[in-house]
């Protein structure tokens, strides 16, 4: 089996995307041949600076691994480096819908908030389709956020098919059931994310334990004092719950009978500590391989190397198949 995530370079990488992102990829390295993408190319379509955008690149390198990449089973790479990807995105654009790619939830909301609407940003899912289907992927592990993505990821390639004859196949999302959209801890109706939560209202991979203390200790709860899980009525303590759940691999039945009546402190310093027994380690595994860049770098050209040997098929049959003359 064939797996394939992308992550972003830019901004700091948060819990949200350690429990539909890393987490879920250091799972399914067991599972199959897996290739995990810095993408790079994605993170220009907003306003970023190029300076950031270089460090932040070797840093979410370093997460991968912290968070349990293994090198010898995942191919990790940046996209940039492998220039199949634009490539694929360009000849997929032929075959992806103006129309939907308006109705993109992600579009629509990022566009409103910026004052200068790059093409870029309304053409970012054909890209993200181009990485996916030139590995030939079965299986994409990503958050609840990626679903629309990846189900125009899954139209585009039908569409090929149809038109040029059968070339990709088809991949299916993997979702976790449990924390697959991780909300805000000042605003649980909004989802935790790296450009639109305060410092306050995401935890980041990277913070050490006591901002990470603080940060759940004032995160916003529900009126009562019940622990129980009821996203609509109890966002916030849903929330947390979720949060512990996967920080500690206890299902949130137990969690509500465990702490049912004990009233919200006790619960929250709960869910602090277990995010600092999951992220403490984590972190101190990121700053030894980030003070590594040598090394780093050496591991990136390898994935690198490994990700273009297998794109590069895919690549050169959708060039025939489109009727190019190749050189
Ligand atoms: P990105 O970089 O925004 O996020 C990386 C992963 O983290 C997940 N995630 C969350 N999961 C749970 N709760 C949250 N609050 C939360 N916030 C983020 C995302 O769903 C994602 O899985 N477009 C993609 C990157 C991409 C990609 C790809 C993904 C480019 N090419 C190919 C899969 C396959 C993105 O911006 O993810």
């Amino acid at each position: 089996m064939r797996i394939f995530s992308g992550i972003q370079p830019t901004g700091e990488k948060h819990f949200g995307n350690y429990s539909g992102g890393f987490r879920q990829y250091a799972a399914t390295q067991e599972e199959g041949e897996a290739f995990f993408c810095i993408v790079d190319l994605h993170s220009i379509t907003t306003a970023y600076e190029p300076k950031e955008l270089h460090e932040s690149t070797l840093d979410l390198a370093a997460i991968l691994f912290a968070t349990g990449l293994d090198p010898d089973r995942s191919t990790v790479f940046v996209q940039s480096h492998v220039t199949a990807h634009p490539e694929a995105a360009w000849l997929l654009s032929s075959v992806a819908s103006y129309g939907q790619l308006g109705r993109m939830i992600q579009f629509k909301e990022k566009s409103e908030r910026q004052e200068f609407v790059s093409a870029g940003l309304f053409t970012y899912p054909v890209l993200m389709a181009g990485d996916i289907l030139l590995y030939q992927t079965d299986l994409v592990p990503i958050g609840d956020d990626q679903k629309q993505h990846l189900e125009l990821a899954r139209d585009i390639a039908e569409r090929f098919n149809h038109r040029y004859g059968e070339t990709f196949k088809v991949p299916e999302a993997r979702v976790p059931e449990t924390g697959g959209r991780i909300m805000d801890l000042q605003e649980p109706e909004r989802k935790m994310s790296t450009t639109d939560s305060q410092a306050a209202g995401k935890v980041l991979i990277t913070d050490p334990p006591d901002t990470i203390r603080k940060k759940l200790k004032s995160a916003v709860t529900d009126s009562g004092t019940d622990v129980r899980y009821a996203p609509e009525e109890k966002p916030g303590i849903s929330n947390l719950l979720e949060i512990m759940s996967v920080a500690t691999g206890e299902a949130i039945p137990e969690l509500e009978a465990r702490y049912d009546s004990g009233g919200y402190g006790p619960f929250k310093e709960d869910v602090a500590e277990a995010v600092v027994a999951l992220l403490d380690p984590i972190r101190t595994r990121y700053e030894e391989l980030r003070a590594d860049e040598p090394e780093l770098r050496g591991l990136l050209a390898r994935g690198a190397e490994k990700a273009r040997e297998t794109a590069e098929p895919t690549l050169e049959q959708m060039y025939e198949r489109m009727g190019f003359v190749r050189p």
